[in-house]
């Protein structure tokens, strides 16, 4: 009887273990565009965007890997998730915020560079979610979590001077209510540790609304809590023009001159 049960037991719940592992909760990474573009790996275009955006909501063991991407025979997470050519018509509703919100910072003024980047991560972590076939309610899960935990209302404002680690995790643990996991990047030549992204973690639901304590706090080329982290002002958009302004203006009085 009881090996009987246990067989039982095995049938019901195999369906569920062959693809892969449950997962346990979901990321959500926000990154802040002047620390990405002032590195020399991304050429940002037109502008570099000087508030929070999106970079994605990914599905997230405890043991704080990303769930892998679906792959038909070594990760079927699920059976026929919505194909990459149906993004875009899935996602016409809230094209417009998901631009605003969600851009590419290669060139957010493209409707097809944006496209590309929504489908990568469609690819890389929405198929494998709680919303294999429902790509509207997956990004806007994200609009969602982003609207209510804003980082613009916190005292972590771009400047030069850095701020301690510490102050940035407990800036965002006041809006969150849970322990976020910070990213750096190394601003080279000043060699200067910088903010990347904030992600805060959900507990898995669907939708996810409940924060928890991200399985790490510090990734990237930040660590402890002592670190000092500079969140750098975005360029201001005239900006490669300025050191040219005194020869516009010698140029102009010589023209003048001319004239005169
Ligand atoms: C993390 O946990 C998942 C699910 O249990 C497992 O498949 C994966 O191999 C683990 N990864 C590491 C690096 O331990």
């Amino acid at each position: 009887m009881h090996n009987c049960l246990l067989l039982l037991a095995a049938l019901v719940f195999l369906p569920f273990t062959v693809g892969q592992a449950p997962f346990d909760l979901y990321k959500l990474s926000l990154r802040w565009p002047p620390s990405e573009c002032n590195i020399g790996q991304l050429k940002c275009t037109p502008t570099v965007l000087n508030y929070w955006v999106i970079h994605g909501i990914w599905p997230t063991y405890e043991n704080n890997t990303a769930v892998p991407k679906y792959d038909k025979t070594n990760n079927p997470c699920t059976h026929n998730p919505t194909k990459e050519n149906q993004i875009q018509a899935k996602l016409s509703s809230i094209k417009n915020t998901l631009t605003q919100f969600w851009p590419s910072l290669r060139n957010y003024a493209d409707d097809n560079t944006n496209l590309k980047d929504w489908i990568h991560e469609w690819k890389f972590h929405g198929q494998c979610s709680d919303y294999p076939t429902d790509p509207l309610s997956y990004f806007n899960s994200a609009l969602s979590l982003r609207r209510k935990n804003d980082l613009a209302g916190t005292r972590i404002q771009p400047r030069e001077e850095p701020y301690q680690a510490k102050e940035i995790v407990d800036a965002v643990k006041q809006i969150l209510g849970a322990t976020p996991e910070i990213t750096c990047n190394t601003h080279r030549p000043s060699g200067m540790i910088q903010l990347r992204e904030v992600r805060m973690c959900f507990k898995r639901a669907k939708p996810p609304t409940e924060p928890r304590d991200c399985p790490i706090q510090f990734s990237g080329t930040c660590n402890k809590e002592s670190d000092h982290i500079r969140v750098p002002p975005a360029p201001s958009p005239g900006h490669s023009q300025v050191p040219w302004l005194p020869i516009n203006i010698f140029l102009l009085a010589f023209c003048l001159g001319i004239v005169i």
